[in-house]
């Protein structure tokens, strides 16, 4: 059984399985919050087994399903189909978005934070590339910010030296994770970009919580800035 880990107050990871990407091999993780009012808000998830997804309901009901980045939208299938009745979240839709089967979606993610977990996060749509919005979130609570491809921090793989090398080059090799050089090259508009990081740099936050790679378990606001310094 894949453990549910808390990472934090009122937050937990469960990892997923491995995903390829043109070829490429990313691990994948899913961040679960218990709001308030006692409901769980699961951002990326990732395919478990059933007795993981028996943990998860042990924290409490499942009812928001998140997809934060438009690469995601495809993993809200599989929890869908286990709680039909969750709200499903998505990004702004772009030329990119990887989804899967017909689901309807309950919202798009903009910069009003949903009523439902206004009380427990506040959110950004991070604008300037035009092929990805990605949305990220403060967990107000644990002071932690949750994002899901923008930041990546890969540890080496033994047996993947192309993968290792690959991940270096495009800037996201652990310890020194950052933006990946795709995703930098893709944003051509840098004042809302700029403005975008800005907001997230004013929230209080020591905490982040990645989809890819290792997380930053204290002082990861110099670790956002270092990774965001070529957009200063
Ligand atoms: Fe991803």
């Amino acid at each position: 059984m894949t453990e549910c880990k808390q990472f934090a107050v009122d937050l937990w990871v469960v990892e997923g399985p491995n995903v390829r990407d043109l070829g490429v091999v990313f691990t994948t993780r899913m961040i679960i919050a218990r709001l308030s009012d006692g409901s769980l808000w699961v951002d990326s998830p990732v395919s478990v087994q059933a007795d993981t997804r028996r943990s998860v309901t042990e924290l409490g009901p499942v009812k928001y399903l998140v997809a934060a980045t438009p690469r995601h939208v495809w993993r809200l299938a599989e929890w869908h189909s286990q709680f039909p009745d969750a709200q499903l979240w998505v990004p702004k839709p772009s030329p990119i978005t990887l989804k899967r089967g017909n689901l309807k979606f309950t919202g798009i993610l903009t910069d009003a934070t949903p009523p439902a977990w206004a009380e427990d996060f506040e959110q950004v749509p991070f604008r300037g590339n035009p092929l990805i919005e990605e949305v990220v979130f403060l967990h107000r609570k644990s002071r932690t910010v949750i994002l899901d491809d923008l930041i990546q921090n890969h540890p080496a793989l033994k047996d993947r030296p192309l993968r290792n090398i690959l991940f270096k080059l495009a800037g996201v090799a652990h310890p020194k994770g950052g933006v990946p050089l795709d995703i930098r090259l893709s944003f051509i508009h840098r004042h809302p970009a700029r403005q975008s990081l800005d907001k997230l740099l004013s929230w209080d936050f020591d905490k982040l919580i990645i989809a890819h790679g290792v997380c930053i378990e204290t002082n990861a606001k110099s670790f956002v800035e270092r990774a965001f310094q070529w957009l200063m």
